[in-house]
């Protein structure tokens, strides 16, 4: 299931952000890609042990974590650091499958991915094509979000970047591992909670049916979740 989460970022975060990455030097970006990916893959990529990745990617991982329904969809465990990508002049990212695990070179920080992320940061009125397109979950020309805006897609889905045609298209993506791995396990935590939020804005925390759901949700957490 694919999620959106709207205004991750706010325009002052974007601006800050989009000054970070307008000042940087952009590479070739095959340099993070497996085998398989490489092949497909034509764009940008900002380094990435850069210093202008590691200070972007603070922005973003800062406002993720005051994003409640981006927790709640992701439950997130690890998130590996945001990298940040960039299509023009016809680039694209062809149909492809992303790596189960991705090792940060020289750490030993390792991930499963569970859930990708695209955080978009261009206005999608500002460039042609570039459309997201996720096997069996959005239909061509594909997902282009407002600036600012997240898509949460599971890694295990073949999924491409149509070429971009006019202007440029700037993007921040990321891993997630989730604390609870079954895709069934997250949606059904993720319609309770909301169901819980929903029944505690009608009747009030303190509620005792409120009570009740919160604890069946937290017990089903407890059984689920590796932390
Ligand atoms: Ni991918």
């Amino acid at each position: 299931m694919i999620r959106i989460i709207p205004d991750v970022l706010d325009a002052d975060g974007i601006a800050r952000l989009r000054a970070i990455l307008d000042a940087a030097d952009w590479i070739d970006g095959n340099e993070t890609s497996g085998p398989q990916a490489a092949l497909a893959k034509r764009n940008q990529q900002l380094p990435e042990f850069g210093e202008a990745a590691a200070e972007a990617g603070r922005i973003i991982l800062d406002a993720l974590g005051r994003s409640p329904f981006f927790i709640a969809a992701a439950l997130p465990l690890k998130i590996y650091p945001p990298f940040f990508n960039r299509y023009a002049g016809g680039e694209n990212f062809g149909d492809h499958i992303d790596n189960a695990i991705r090792m940060r070179r020289g750490t030993d920080f390792r991930i499963r991915s569970d859930l990708s992320a695209t955080l978009f940061l261009t206005d999608p009125d500002s460039y042609e094509g570039g459309g997201l397109v996720i096997e069996g979950m959005t239909e061509p020309p594909g997902l282009k979000l407002p600036a600012g805006h997240m898509v949460l897609y599971p890694s295990s889905t073949v999924h491409r970047v149509e070429p971009v045609t006019a202007g440029s298209r700037v993007a921040s993506f990321m891993w997630v591992q989730s604390m609870v791995r079954d895709q069934a396990q997250r949606n059904l935590l993720f319609d309770l909670d909301m169901g819980v939020q929903g029944a505690a804005a009608t009747l009030g925390q303190g509620d005792a049916t409120v009570v009740r759901l919160t604890g069946v949700y937290h017990n089903l957490l407890r059984l689920w979740a590796d932390s």
